[in-house]
Parts: structure tokens; sequence; C-alpha cells
């Protein structure tokens, strides 16, 4: 019988979850929140599974306290969570609206009052419409609106709020946005998509130079990157220069500009042509010291070369023998080697794990139970990843489980349940998950068990 070993994450190590605005306050336009692109993106018929929209989601702008003592039954230490632009901006600038600031700052003073730490992420995805009228992220001035936006919840909330985050995965809301159109605006346009990922960028320097000027204390600020391993589906030349050139695209065109203050060589000869002017000191700005790196974890990308595939001439494969969820791949290992890759060749001054989670199809027991085993599985077998990766020496500093709840999951609207708490959306029912109680046990022992 082997004998059960104990997984001791460090002292001190922060365990958490997390949300995006969009995806559980529903309340879209309650309180003089005016219209972002997800709320006019959802209206377009057929872009959201089902037709769900977040208009309603999971309530949470009604049921937040209820959501925070949910928070401290499971024993957080964090609460991630993002800002809706449009509660604080309804048009994007000009005048501020009082209500929003006032829901966001009593949020953190209960989670403060719970020992919850919150992590402020001022932009998952939501930008106001009216910006996007205006030309959105494809246009420059996008990026001066963000860094006033940026200062203002940075002088509200600066007193009490420790870790900033300035934007949640780039990579999404620039090219999945502007170049698939799977999410809003829902454009497929390479000069917007490219220009959208410069000044989402170049907004994250000018966010932590106005968060650091807005607050009193010493904030800790970092931005959120989805990142993955990719490997080549084989051994060959061709396929192994197709998984770079997806690693250029997914990974390295972010991690190069923050860490290093350059675009990767040979993402700018394939794609330069797209991008907008890079005025002088943009690149200074975009790769400001940042005192933590935010990595989103689910899975690794498999890549062959696809000479049909435009522009990279890369498309991703599924191949056989690991499990799947109902949206990816399940390979844990992928938390190691992306962990381990990016602590040696970018050196950021500390990694938090801002999302790790798997969607599973959760149902009630008769007994009005949850009992979603895989999502325990696969939230276990990534933390033993992930501890590999500390013993061998990243300063990986906490883990963020996504989600607290279940949650609209964009495209796939309400079809995916990602939470440590089911919600019943009919009765807005909230039931914590097996997964949540394995988890609170996780936290409290700081560790996992793991065969030896
Ligand atoms: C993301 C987003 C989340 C998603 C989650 C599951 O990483 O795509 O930050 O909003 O809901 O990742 O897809």
């Amino acid at each position: 019988m082997s004998k059960e070993k104990f997984l001791r994450f460090p002292d001190g190590f922060i365990w958490g979850a997390a949300t995006s605005a969009y995806q559980i306050e529903g309340a879209w336009n309650e309180d003089g929140k005016g219209p972002s692109i997800w709320d006019t993106f959802c209206r377009i018929p057929g872009k959201i599974r089902n037709g769900d929209t977040g208009d309603v989601a999971a309530d949470h702008y009604h049921r937040w306290e209820e959501d925070v003592e949910i928070m401290a039954e499971l024993g957080l230490k964090a609460y991630r969570f993002s800002i809706a632009w449009t509660r604080i901006f309804p048009e994007g600038t000009g005048e501020v609206n009082r209500k929003g600031l006032d829901f966001y700052s009593r949020l953190v003073d209960k989670l403060l009052a719970h020992g919850i730490e919150p992590f402020v992420n001022l932009y998952h995805w939501d930008l106001p419409q009216a910006l996007q009228d205006k030309g959105g992220w494809p246009n420059r001035d996008t990026v001066y609106a963000f860094a006033h936006y940026a200062e203002t919840v940075a002088r509200e909330l600066g007193d009490r709020v420790s870790f900033w985050i300035t934007n949640n995965e780039p990579f999404v809301a620039a090219i999945i946005g502007h170049l698939t159109g799977e999410h809003a605006p829902g454009l497929q346009d390479p000069v917007a998509a490219f220009a959208a990922v410069h000044h989402l960028l170049l907004s994250h320097g000018l966010a932590v130079q106005a968060i650091r000027a807005s607050t009193s204390r010493k904030p800790e600020v970092g931005i959120v990157l989805n990142l993955h391993p990719v490997h080549p589906a084989s051994s060959s030349e061709e396929d192994q220069l197709a998984a770079r050139r997806l690693d250029g695209v997914i990974n390295r065109m972010f991690l190069d500009p923050v860490f290093f203050g350059k675009y990767p060589e040979d993402m700018m000869e394939l794609l330069g042509f797209f991008f907008p002017e890079i005025r002088q000191g943009d690149m200074e700005t975009i790769s400001i010291p940042i005192d933590f790196l935010g990595i989103n974890y689910y899975t690794r990308t498999v890549a062959r070369f696809d000479p049909e595939f435009p522009l990279i001439q890369a498309s991703q494969v599924h191949p056989e023998g690991n499990e799947y969820s109902q949206m990816w791949e399940i390979y844990p290992p992928g938390i190691y080697e992306i962990v381990m890759r990016v602590w040696k060749d970018y050196k950021p001054a500390s990694i938090f794990i801002t999302e790790n989670g798997v969607p599973v199809p959760d149902g009630v027991d008769f007994d009005g139970k949850v009992r979603d085993e895989r999502r325990i599985r696969y939230l276990h077998n990534h933390l033993v990843y992930l501890h590999k990766a500390i013993s061998e020496g990243a300063h990986v500093r906490g883990y963020l489980v996504w989600s607290l709840l279940d949650n609209f999951e964009w495209a796939y609207g309400y079809s995916m349940r990602f939470g440590l708490v089911y919600v019943d959306y009919p009765t807005q029912k909230r039931i914590i998950k097996e997964s949540g109680r394995w988890y609170a046990r996780v936290i409290k022992e700081n560790g996992v068990p793991c065969l030896g």
C-alpha cells in the first residue's frame, strides 16, 4: 500500500476563488449602470447558446452579502472579482456614478470584515458600449479613458485594497473579440485585433501607474494572462514550427512586452503589418515592473501545421488518451510546465494562479447535495502539480479557483457550470457543492494528500 503523503503548501499561501462582474452580477441596467459590449453582444441572435444573457446571471448584485457569507463559510483567504466599468462610468468617461462605487466599496468592506483579501480586477472584457461606439480598444483614446477609470477606482478603494489586477486575459479580449469574433464586440478584423492587443497592454501599463499614484498604501499590481503549454502534434519540423507560432500568439505576444518591453520578433515578422502605431515610450509603459503575474491555467494546446489556417498556418488538435471536460483536454502537468517556464524565462516577482477550474454538468442529488467528484479530481491533480512547481523554486503565492459560483460562461451561456457553489438559476438558491466542502478542507489544512 503506497504511503499517503501530504503536500503542504507554504505558510501564508493565499487560497481563494474568482469571478467576474458580467458573469455573476446581473442588474445589467440598475443603479445607473450603462450598457457594456457584452450587454449588446448577448442581444445579437445566435451569439450566445440558448440566447442567454448576463441580464440577471447569478444576481450577485443583490445577493452579494449572502455570497460573502458563503466565502467565509468556505474559509476563503482571498476573493478575486472584477469591477464593471459601466457601473463607475456608464458612458466610459464623464460623470462618476456614485452608486456604482458604493456597491464595490461595501463589498470590499464586507470581505475585509471576514478576513478575506479582495483582489480587484479592473477589466474583465465588459467595455462600455459608449466607448465601443467611438472605436473601442482599436481606438487609442480608450487607453486613456481606462487609465482615468483605474485612477478613479483606486482613489475610492485604494485605502483598503492591497491587490490589483489591471486586465484579465488581453489575448481573449483582443483576439477572440476582434479576430475570431466569438466574443464581444464580435469583430473579424486583424487590424482591429492587433490594435486591441497593443492598446490593452498599453492600458495595463498606464493603469499600474495610476493605481500606484492614487492609493495611500503600497498596493501590489499585476496582470492576468491565460497561458498554455503548446505542444507539437508530432515531432515533424513543420508541426514544431507551427507550435512555436501558436505559442507566440497565445503566450509570448503578451509575456514579452510585459516582461521584456518588446514584442517577439517572429510575431512581428508574421503579424507586424496589422499592428497600430507603436509610439515612443509605449513599450516602456507596458513593461513597467509589476508585483505579480496572474496565470489562468486550464489546459494545454496541441498544434499541427495547417497551411489552410490564415496568418499563422497552425491549428489546434485534440489528442486521444487524456480525459476531456465539456470544453478542454484535462492536462494537470500543464500547470507545472507553464509555471516553470514563466518562472525561468520571464522571472516575474511572484505568481498567482488566478484561475483554474473545470466545467462539470452538475446536478442536485435527491438529498440536495451536488456530488462533483470530477471537479475535486481536477482541482486535486492540478494542485499536486502546482506543489511540484513550488517545491522546485517557483514563487507561487496563491491559488484562486475558477469559480466561486456557477455563472455566465460567455458564448456558452449557462450551459457550463464552473462553481464551487451551485446556482439554481430559476430560484437563485446557492448550494455548496462537494468540491466546495473539499476545498474548505484544503484551505484549512493548507495542502492536499497525495499517494506517495
Ligand atoms: C477566462 C475567463 C473566465 C472564464 C473561465 C472559463 O479565463 O476565459 O477569465 O471568465 O469564464 O476561464 O472559461
